[in-house]
């Protein structure tokens, strides 16, 4: 397993480009499997994510082309013969589950693991399941796996409210009543911009979709999708990371490019609180960091409210903050493998329930660190380029999963990032 010797602390100045985003991908990847010609999406990032979907996908026959050199993948379904994605898929990533509602949407019925365990603490599916049972699927759970059938050709569909709203069942059951269902009406859908955009990808297929950006859809049958050539939009959350990061050191200032701003949210209005200078010039973003970092709190909350994929970084930016914040997430409420890391760099976070208090401003030391998850990860790199000596990250590949080339983007920005393989 790769690591990361990082010499800090270290300003960021210059330019990064924004990669396409990851959890935008997947959806449209699986999307794809619904035409009846191959669809070609760009802005593909090459990540470990991406490519692990790639397999899955594969393993029903599909024919993936993923031009890496420009980041465009082309998707062939016409060749897929079987509606399965076993555990050793399933199991390496979560969205591997959006197989559930592309095969049933194009072959009537799919046999899929059930994702299992997570380093964030429990994810059930259970919302998934329920969505489809209310369309009219039948589903049998054994031993460790779901399968799922059509009744029909066609189902009635009928309505299905989400509680909470997420993002993941929002996509599969979407995925599922395109081709499917003769009227779905799914309340509290997730807005998420993944979601926007995945229906947006079907709509150019061909679909009936009321509603998109809002929080209730209406979504009725057509006979037939085709492929379409689609662009992916640029990580929002990579996007977050860096304005972040760039925030962390007195002396930072860069300009993020290949951005979608309006995908931000709430964001940068917590940002700025802090003090930080922003500039949004079309799809660029400047950042110049603030002399003194404010403490500001925040509360997760779906889109467009504060992300829980930015919540690690943000108390990782807090610890540098002059006074106390707290930092809460109310999506996940056990996504704090972090902390225990970022005390060890010499932050001072203490976490009850789901909240972390974050007592700035702390002088960070370089140290050995690891973590479990994509963001915790990214968060130690954050933290280890403001730490004064070297830091060890270990566990790159979680990292490799989200970020697209992320010790060359910051290396040119002034950053000290060595991997070494192990
Ligand atoms: C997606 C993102 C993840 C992000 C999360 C929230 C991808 C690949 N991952 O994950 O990066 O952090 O959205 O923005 O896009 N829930 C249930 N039952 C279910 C499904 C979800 O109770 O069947 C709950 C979850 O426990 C959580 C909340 O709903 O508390 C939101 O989760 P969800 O939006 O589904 O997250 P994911 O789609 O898994």
């Amino acid at each position: 397993m790769d690591k990361f010797i990082i010499t800090g602390p270290t300003a960021l100045r210059g330019e990064i480009s924004i990669s396409g985003s990851k959890n935008a991908a997947l959806p449209l990847m699986a999307a794809a499997l619904l035409g009846e010609t191959p669809s070609t999406l760009t802005l593909i990032p090459r990540l470990k994510d991406i490519l692990t979907f790639s397999e899955v996908i594969r393993e029903t026959g599909t024919a993936i082309d993923f031009m890496e050199q420009n980041n465009s993948m082309l998707i062939d379904p016409s060749t897929l013969s079987r509606n399965e994605a076993p555990y050793e898929l399933v199991r390496r990533m979560r969205a591997s589950f959006y197989m559930l509602g592309a095969l049933l949407g194009r072959s009537g019925n799919a046999r899929i693991s059930l994702p299992g365990g997570c380093a964030w603490g429990p994810r059930p599916v259970d919302l998934h399941l329920k969505g489809f049972e209310s369309m009219g699927v039948k589903i049998d759970l054994d031993t460790g796996y779901v399968s799922a059938a059509l009744p029909s050709e066609t189902l009635e569909g009928g309505e299905f409210t989400l509680n909470p709203s997420s993002v993941g069942a929002t996509v599969n059951l979407i995925l599922g009543a395109v081709k499917r269902t003769r009227r779905f009406v799914l309340k509290n859908a997730a807005r998420e911009p993944d979601v926007v955009l995945l229906c947006r990808m079907l709509v150019k297929m061909g679909a009936d979709i009321e509603g998109i950006g809002t929080g209730t859809l209406v979504i009725r049958k057509v006979d037939k999708l085709d492929g379409v050539t689609f662009s992916n939009d640029p990580d929002r959350i990579e996007t977050g990371t860096y304005m972040i990061a760039a925030a962390m050191h007195p002396d930072s200032e860069i300009t993020l490019t290949g951005c979608k701003p309006e995908d931000l949210g709430e964001f940068p209005g917590w940002f700025i609180k802090t003090g930080a200078e922003l500039e949004i010039i079309g799809s660029t973003i400047r950042v110049k960091a603030p002399e003194v970092i404010r403490p500001v709190s925040v509360k997760t909350k779906i889109y467009p409210g504060f992300p829980t994929d930015l919540q690690a970084q943000w108390a990782t930016l807090m610890t540098q903050a002059e006074g106390s914040s707290t930092v809460t997430d109310s999506v996940y409420f056990d996504r704090f493998s972090y902390v225990p890391e970022l005390n060890r760099l010499g932050g001072k976070l203490r976490v009850k329930n789901n909240s972390v208090t974050i007592d700035g401003r702390s002088r960070l030391q370089g140290a050995a660190v690891m973590s479990t998850d994509l963001r915790a990860s990214v968060s130690l790199v954050n933290a280890a380029m403001c730490a004064h000596g070297q830091s060890e990250i270990l566990r790159v590949y979680h990292l490799d999963r989200g970020y697209e080339q992320l010790e060359k983007k910051l290396n040119r920005a002034g950053a000290s990032i060595l991997r070494v393989k192990d």
